[in-house]
């Protein structure tokens, strides 16, 4: 709860978590599975301007467009959609007014669905429904942010569930920290490839995306650049990748139970029986610090903070240099 208390402050560090927290984190960075080789700097406190404009400059939204091997000799120019992703809506044109949702135990019982449905576009998470679940989290979906798994794995049903259609999707996979692109597609960490090639072919009427693993890394990078200690060497989660898309696509983004509000919870995530810290801590992902970052760019009140879980973002429109 303390750890808590001070992310919505902005002043949380790993010394603060639980040890079995601590423990695995450590374990991460011996394991370094993904070979990161940090070289950039690191910066001294910077203000939630200075992050927002940061994050602007050095983590440019891109998705997967077939003109780099081995996608080019795939002929993959032709399979990704027409439009690229930021221009889906319209040349130039942003969202008002966006909603972030992330998946946290803590959203049961805010009967936050209307507000968060009035929004203009609402991203959510992989497996995350909205059916039965409408009070707290509305039903309105625009974007979905998916990781590799749900792709590979026969329990998410990819190719038939009604989760993933009616929306875009927008796919990820960690690669090696160098971004080396012939040795992800061998070995990626599940295969999103195959289940991407044959749903492109299938529903060629449906945005759907692979981020780049370009994009993935310098959001990590901006992360570890503003914080003093070693974070964990995994990709952030996909709450933060979707929160910066959001900072593209919106001029201002809400998040909801990112930071815990008062209902914080173990409870891993409101459509599951599952109850673990790190979901909401990190253990995999350095969710903390993504977390100190984005509570530092926030303009919402405390109150909303508490009683919504929300943060409020400029997007990089207001990023005036
Ligand atoms: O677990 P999953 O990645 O599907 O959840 C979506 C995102 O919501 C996470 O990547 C994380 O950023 C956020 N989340 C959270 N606290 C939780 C569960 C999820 O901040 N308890």
């Amino acid at each position: 709860k303390a750890v808590v208390q001070q992310l919505r402050r902005g002043i949380a560090s790993a010394g603060m978590l639980a040890p079995h927290l601590q423990k695995s984190m450590r374990d991460y960075l011996n394991l370094n599975r993904h070979h990161v080789a940090y070289r950039g700097l690191r910066r001294g406190r910077q203000s939630g301007r200075e992050v927002l404009c940061e994050l602007k400059e050095q983590a440019r939204l891109r998705t997967l467009d077939g003109t780099e091997q081995p996608f080019s000799g795939l002929a993959w120019d032709r399979l990704v959609p027409p439009r690229p992703l930021e221009q889906l809506w319209g040349q130039g044109s942003k969202f008002k007014s966006c909603a972030v949702v992330t998946s946290a135990g803590a959203i049961l019982h805010s009967s936050l669905g209307r507000e968060i449905d009035s929004h203009e576009a609402v991203l959510r998470f992989n497996a995350a429904p909205t059916e039965g679940y409408e009070n707290d989290v509305g039903n309105k979906t625009t974007i979905r942010i998916i990781n590799s798994q749900i792709l590979a794995r026969p329990r998410h049903h990819f190719t038939t569930s009604s989760l993933y259609k009616g929306m875009t999707l927008v796919a990820w996979d960690p690669a090696p920290y160098s971004v080396d692109l012939p040795r992800w597609y061998r070995n990626p960490d599940y295969d999103l490839f195959t289940p991407y090639e044959e749903r492109r072919r299938l529903h060629p009427t449906q945005p759907f995306y692979i981020l780049h693993p370009k994009f993935i890394w310098q959001l990590w990078d901006v992360v570890q650049g503003n914080t003093q200690e070693n974070i964990q060497p995994n990709p952030p989660s996909s709450g933060f990748i979707g929160i910066v898309l959001m900072m593209s696509l919106c001029e201002e983004v809400h998040v909801y139970e990112y930071i815990p509000s008062l209902r914080q919870t173990d409870l891993c995530h409101y459509h599951e029986h599952h109850y673990d810290a790190a979901c909401t801590l990190g253990a995999y992902h350095p969710l903390l610090f993504e977390k100190v970052l984005v509570q530092r760019m926030n303009s919402a009140s405390q109150h909303d903070l508490k009683t919504k879980g929300k943060v409020t973002l400029s997007g990089f429109s207001g990023c005036i240099p």
